[in-house]
Order: structure tokens, then sequence, then C-alpha cells
């Protein structure tokens, strides 16, 4: 090999080094850049989810240490007028009235953020919105908790919570089924969360995909979102008529904040 020779193979070598260089620096900064957009779009759904529960939680506190003792104070205003005997009878209505007013209150303060669920936890939410939801086309529910004690943080308890209902709330409006079945049990560090119904099922994919300003909805896309903000997974399976099974792997020390 002579000298021109070497100085070539030399130059060969020094632009494949350089090219490979060039290639590895391109596809690490790729690989970077999607891992960032992802970690940003998680916080912005993870930002998205905190403002609407807390916005929930301020409607409906205002709704009923606010709005509700005022509406109390009318009618004890009403109640002490004193009036001729024609009109007892239009007091009598009115505070009927002021009564269905204060129940519809208590009931959509409840609605956006349930008292069960902040006072007494997840398993007693549940059992309460499962009672309520019992029976309505003909659904039978059945829901157990598998777990002694339950202990996980509140944020974490919300979206678990909203999961079930929108779960529940789906089967009873699309499934055509009569049972759901919905458990929660524990295996090491993880929470599982598994629903089944026997109903007419249907394709996840494609119905999560759909346009909501067209004939989608938001519910299993928010599935999808409150499970990706608890740092877990999801799992579904359906087929014609046999209905539709999920499974919801949470782990239970994850921070919501991540
Ligand atoms: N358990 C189920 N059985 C059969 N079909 C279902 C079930 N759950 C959801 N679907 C189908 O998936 C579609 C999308 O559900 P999704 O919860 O996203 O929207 P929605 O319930 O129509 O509206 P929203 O949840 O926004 O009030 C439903 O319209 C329905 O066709
Ligand atoms: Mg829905």
């Amino acid at each position: 090999m002579d000298a021109k020779e070497k100085e070539l193979y030399l130059a060969i070598i020094v632009a494949i080094v350089l090219f490979s260089i060039i290639i590895i620096y391109f596809v690490t900064s790729l690989i970077l850049y999607q891992r960032r957009f992802i970690a940003l779009q998680k916080e912005r759904i993870n930002a998205e989810i905190n403002t609407l529960e807390n916005e929930r939680r301020r409607v409906a506190s205002e709704l009923h240490d606010g709005i509700g003792p005022l509406i109390s104070s009318v009618k004890l205003y009403i109640n002490s007028l004193d009036v001729g005997e024609d009109d007892t009878e239009i007091v009598h209505k009115a505070g009927t009235y002021i009564d269905d007013i204060m129940q519809n209150i208590r009931q959509i303060s409840n609605n956006l953020m349930p008292n069960t669920l902040v006072r007494k936890g997840l398993d007693a939410a549940i059992k309460e919105f499962v009672d309520k939801a019992d029976n309505q086309n003909g659904i039978k529910i059945s829901y157990s908790c598998e777990i002694p004690e339950l202990s996980i943080n509140k944020d974490m308890e919300i979206n678990v919570f909203r999961i079930v209902q929108e779960i529940i709330n789906n089967t009873i409006k699309h499934s055509g089924a009569s049972k759901l079945i919905i458990k929660l049990t524990q295996q090491e560090k993880m929470l599982l969360l598994q629903t089944s119904d026997n109903g007419k099922g249907f394709d996840f994919e494609s119905m999560k995909n759909k346009d909501v300003s067209k004939e989608g909805g938001l519910g299993l896309k928010n599935l999808e979102s409150r499970v990706d903000v608890l740092g877990g997974q999801l799992f579904h399976q359906s087929s014609p008529n046999k209905g539709v099974a999920f499974i919801f792997e949470i782990p239970i020390n994850h921070s919501t904040n991540n």
C-alpha cells in the first residue's frame, strides 16, 4: 500500500466515523426530544385533571356552604312572616319549593365532589355510588373490595373513583348488559381495579379515537388520561356480545405530581 492509498483509506475511515457521530447525535436528540415531548404532554394532562378536580371541589363547597345557608335563611324569614289564613297555603308551598331547591343543591354538590369520598374514602364512596346505580336499566352491579385496609392518597382516590363512575355510567348507557362486576384488589404495590360486563361489547380503540365534536365522547379518553396521571396501565378486552373487561393496574406509591 503506497502513501496515497493510505491517505485515502484514512480519509474514508475519518468520514465514516464523522458520519456515525452525526447519525448517533441526530438519533439521540430525536429520542430525547420525544421523551421531553411525552413528559410535557403528561404534565399538561396532569395539570388539566388537577384543575378540573379543584374546580369541582370549589364549586361543590360554594354550593353547599355558601348558597345552602342563604336559602335556609330565606326559609326562616318566610316561615316567620305573620300572614293571614288565606296566605298560609302560599307560605307552605314556598317552603316546600325551598326544600326542593336545597335538596337539588345538595345533590349537585355531591355529584361534583362526593362527600363520602372526601370524608370516608374510596371504598365507601364506590359502595354508595354502586347502591344508587344498581338496577338502573336492569343492570345488577356487584362491587367488592378485597383490600382490608385501603390506604392511598386523596388524588389517587379521586381518580380511581372517577374511573369507576365512568365505567358504571358507560355500562348503564351503552352496554345493554344485565350485570357488571367491579373488584378492587391489591397485588404487592399495585392496586388492581377489574371490571367486566356481559353486554354487547365494543372496540375500545376505534371508539376512543372518535372525534368529540362529532359523535365521540370524552369518557374513554379521560379513562386513559387518569390512568396515565396515576402512572398505571390499562388493559381491555372485548368481543361482540361477550361484553367488555377492563383491568387497571395502578402503582400505590405513585405521586400524581410526577
Ligand atoms: N360498556 C360498554 N359497552 C358497550 N359500548 C360501550 C361501553 N362503554 C363505552 N361504549 C361505547 O364507546 C363509546 C364512547 O364512550 P365514551 O365514554 O368515550 O363516550 P360517551 O359515554 O358516549 O360520552 P361521555 O362519556 O363523554 O358522556 C360510547 O358511545 C359507546 O358506543
Ligand atoms: Mg362515557
